[in-house]
């Protein structure tokens, strides 16, 4: 991906970035995002597994997946017959791991580390692939985008849950001010990793809006791209179909 100018480059990700950040708070990541979003991520994922239209056939696989917390969403909603959980921090799978032993669906649920900017999958292998908060922080998004529209089946779908733009420009600059203040001093107490949460809240608002996001994902090849708001645009889910 070419690089934006615009973005500021304490907001730019990069591998060693981004790992370092996670392998850190991976212990407290979880208690983070349940205080943060004041438990609304939960309903935030319900969301994004409706809009997977998984069925008790589908393969799914799950990128970004951190703690797992998406993946064992899919598996007790959706109970696809498999999901692949994988991760490029091994420390935030373990988490996950530790969550799926206490799974007893029909799911059959693994763990793999794996850039998602570089899948070791065949072409055409997944129905579903999902991405929950992961494509933000991603150096080369259209990488990913690329290979995602690879391994997934004609037909298949990627649904992309992510932080986005609230369209109501007051309500919009009173979340901006909560993810500036709060999100860094919650952060920082809970991890003693203050200037991680500082790059968090810079790559959210430096994160493109809904349309310029499925403009990236045609762009990449997938052919109907639709999105639906949820909490007044705090996050979107995208559903981008090969
Ligand atoms: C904010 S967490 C989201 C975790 C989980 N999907 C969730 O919904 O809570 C972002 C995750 O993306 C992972 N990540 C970032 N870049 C990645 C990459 N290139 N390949 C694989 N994982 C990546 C990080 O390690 C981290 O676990």
């Amino acid at each position: 991906m070419a690089r934006d100018a615009r973005i500021p480059e304490e907001a730019r990700p990069t591998t060693e970035k981004v790992q370092s950040i996670f392998s850190t708070i991976a212990p407290e990541y979880d208690r983070f995002n349940k205080l943060s979003s004041l438990g609304i991520d939960r309903s935030w994922r319900r969301r994004t597994v409706k809009a997977a239209r998984i069925t008790r056939s589908s393969h799914v696989l799950d990128l970004a997946a951190g703690t797992g917390d998406l993946t064992m969403a899919i598996a007790r909603l959706g109970q696809p017959k498999s999901i692949l959980s994988t991760d490029f921090v091994p420390e935030m799978l373990e988490v996950g791991k530790a969550k799926a032993a206490d799974y007893d669906g029909p799911t059959e649920i693994g763990f793999s580390v794996v850039d998602a900017q570089d899948l070791p999958f065949a072409d055409e292998s997944y129905d579903v692939v999902t991405v929950g908060f992961g494509v933000r922080n991603l150096p080369d998004r259209a990488a990913n985008f690329r290979e995602v529209h690879r391994v997934l089946k004609p037909g298949g779908r990627y649904v992309v849950l992510e932080f986005s733009r609230p369209p109501f420009a007051p309500f919009r600059a009173l979340y901006h001010f909560y993810i500036r203040t709060v999100i860094p001093a919650l952060g920082g107490k809970l991890t003693g990793d203050r200037p991680a949460f500082e790059y968090l809240n810079k790559s959210i608002e430096a994160f493109p809006g809904q349309v310029a996001l499925a403009g990236e994902l045609h762009k990449a090849g997938f052919g109907e791209v639709t999105w639906r708001n949820l909490t007044f645009g705090i996050v979107a889910v995208h559903v981008a179909v090969k």
